[in-house]
């Protein structure tokens, strides 16, 4: 079946008319698909009739010194990727339709959008509940899945449905890596053979981290590991590296007994990539 393409909302209308009755799952990209996104899309079809994919790049969610220009744009392929994957519906609006002159109400994602990644992007996850929620709004899913890959994120999804009640559920996804561990994402494209070597001491950080028992040793191991990838050329500049309780993204100590949620986030170049890893309560 051909993939129904819609840009606004009567367009949604008479592509979920087209699709039939049934569930519908919503798979949210900035598009630039690829492997780990095709997962998402598969666990989708898990829980639902029908699979609809959002195709949108984000402004409110990009500061003024990040890559949203830059940022890969790949419809036509994005199109064939969903339809090889059993995508019913693809909602790719413009950003004149999801933001028209004169709006000003958004999502405030508290004090949790603050900790972590937050502290680094501030209006990030302003922006991301703020586009997800009028996502939700606009194709009216049953289920919407979500990557790991973007923890805080996902954890925060989870809240603002939970706090605001909206009626969607809300299905966490695996990190898909490549074969020497390095997580899949949209911005590797612009990673060079040498900054890959580089890249890969993220991956190979939380993998150290997670041989680990206590906090301190946890975070002290991949420390180790990242303050070596510093060294390396092109050199890896780290934002941070935290032990978080996965539910509130505050830091943990020695007396945490719960589970924790080993995160990175760190510069290659220009390009900037997180990766986590659970760490199973001890
Ligand atoms: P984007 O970066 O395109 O990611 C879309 C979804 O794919 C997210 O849920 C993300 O966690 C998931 N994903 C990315 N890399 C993955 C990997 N290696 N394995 C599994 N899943 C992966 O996240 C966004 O877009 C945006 O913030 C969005 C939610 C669409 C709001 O604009």
């Amino acid at each position: 079946m051909d993939v129904i393409v819609a840009g606004d909302r009567a367009g949604l209308v008479k592509a979920k008319d087209a699709l039939g009755p049934g569930r519908l799952a919503l798979v949210p990209t900035m598009g630039a698909l690829h492997e780990g996104h095709r997962s998402l899309m598969r666990l989708a079809r898990e829980h639902a009739d029908h699979v609809a994919v959002s195709i949108f790049v984000n402004p409110l969610q990009f500061g003024p010194n990040e890559d949203f220009s830059r940022y890969p744009r790949t419809f036509d392929v994005d199109l064939d990727v969903c339809a090889d994957e059993g995508v019913g519906l693809v909602f790719a609006p413009s950003a004149e339709e999801m933001y028209p002159p004169g709006s000003q109400v958004a999502v405030s994602s508290g004090e949790m959008g603050k900790n972590v990644e937050g502290a680094f992007r501030p209006g990030h996850f302003d922006g991301v509940l703020t586009v997800v929620l009028k996502l939700f709004n606009l194709v009216q899913p049953d289920v919407a899945v979500f990557g790991q890959k973007d923890a805080q994120q996902l954890a925060l999804i989870r809240r603002m449905v939970a706090d605001l009640n909206v009626p969607v559920s809300i299905v966490g996804a695996p990190t898909l890596r490549e074969a020497d561990g390095l997580a899949l994402s949209s911005r590797n494209r612009y990673l060079s053979p040498a900054d890959r070597m580089t890249a890969l001491s993220i991956s190979k950080a939380l993998r150290a981290g997670a041989a680990q028992t206590t906090p301190s040793k946890i975070l002290a191991a991949a420390k180790a590991v990242l303050d070596a990838g510093a060294n390396l050329d092109p050199p890896l500049a780290v934002d941070y590296v935290e032990l978080v309780d996965p539910r509130t993204f505050t830091a943990v100590d020695d007396t945490h007994r719960g589970e924790g949620l080993l995160v990175v986030a760190a510069k290659v170049g220009t390009t900037r990539l997180i990766d986590n890893t659970p760490i199973p309560p001890t």
